[in-house]
């Protein structure tokens, strides 16, 4: 709870609580247990996943990590854990759809993933993956296009947590001329990540470069964090915009 405990002092003006209901989907999480650094057990798989249906989601997507260097998770280990927790989803009478795709790092073992179409998406083969938070990988582009000539939607998941970017908006220009999709992670508009992912995500907001928006949920903690930011303008004003992807998958 000390990483977000910033949230609860927040002076911004907020609004009544957005209802994430008309999401219907997150795409975003780590849910499956034991395999990163999400739920550890199927108790707080489930616990999860009740708070997720609680704030009105009928639908989640999991994805766990998936790199080279550290959670070695192949859609194997992802989906032999997926149907652990369907079956307690079931047992435990929990209504919610829970399904699994992977958040993947972008490194040297992926090219060779997408090469082997060895990965799981969601959706009509949208394809999550995130970066490295210390500098722009330099086989960012050919692995972007890779994706899209193996017939992969790629989806950069919280664009607005590289700081490397944020003084140089125009790396993200490129990256929606590309036609990559951005997906927000909802509690940097609670700036859960500081002031300044905050500040560009709602510059990214702006601009409309979001088509999908995630939990991005490891935790309670997260659970926590996600209930302050029903009330942000910025949060009402995504959900508004009429671009997000979430409710059609
Ligand atoms: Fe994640």
């Amino acid at each position: 709870m000390g990483l977000f405990a910033k949230l609860f002092g927040s002076k911004e003006a907020s609004l009544p609580d957005a209802d994430l209901s008309v999401l219907r989907c997150d795409i975003h999480s780590h849910f499956i247990p034991g395999i990163d650094d999400g739920s550890q057990t199927l108790e707080q798989s489930i616990e999860l996943l009740t708070a997720m249906r609680e704030l009105g989601y009928r639908k989640v997507v999991t994805t766990p990590h998936s790199m080279a260097d550290g959670y070695k998770n192949t859609p194997e280990i992802i989906l032999g854990g997926l149907e652990k927790v369907r079956a307690e989803v079931k047992r435990v009478g929990l209504d919610i759809e829970v399904d699994a795709a992977a958040e993947y790092y972008l490194d040297h073992e992926l090219e060779q993933r997408i090469q082997r179409k060895e990965v799981l998406t969601f959706g009509d083969k949208l394809l999550l993956f995130e970066l490295p938070f210390l500098s722009e990988p330099q086989v960012l582009l050919p692995v972007i296009f890779q994706m899209q000539t193996q017939g992969y939607k790629p989806v950069l998941a919280h664009p607005e947590r590289y700081s490397f970017w944020y003084n140089d908006f125009a790396k993200y220009e490129r990256l929606k001329e590309r036609g990559v999709l951005f997906q927000l992670n909802m509690i940097a508009l609670a700036g859960a990540y500081g002031p300044q992912a905050k500040q560009v995500a709602e510059k990214l907001i702006d601009a409309g470069a979001y088509e999908l928006v995630g939990s991005d949920c490891h935790s309670m903690g997260h659970v926590e964090a996600m209930k302050h930011t029903l009330g942000r303008p910025y949060l009402h004003k995504l959900l508004a915009s009429g671009k997000l992807l979430n409710a059609g998958l």
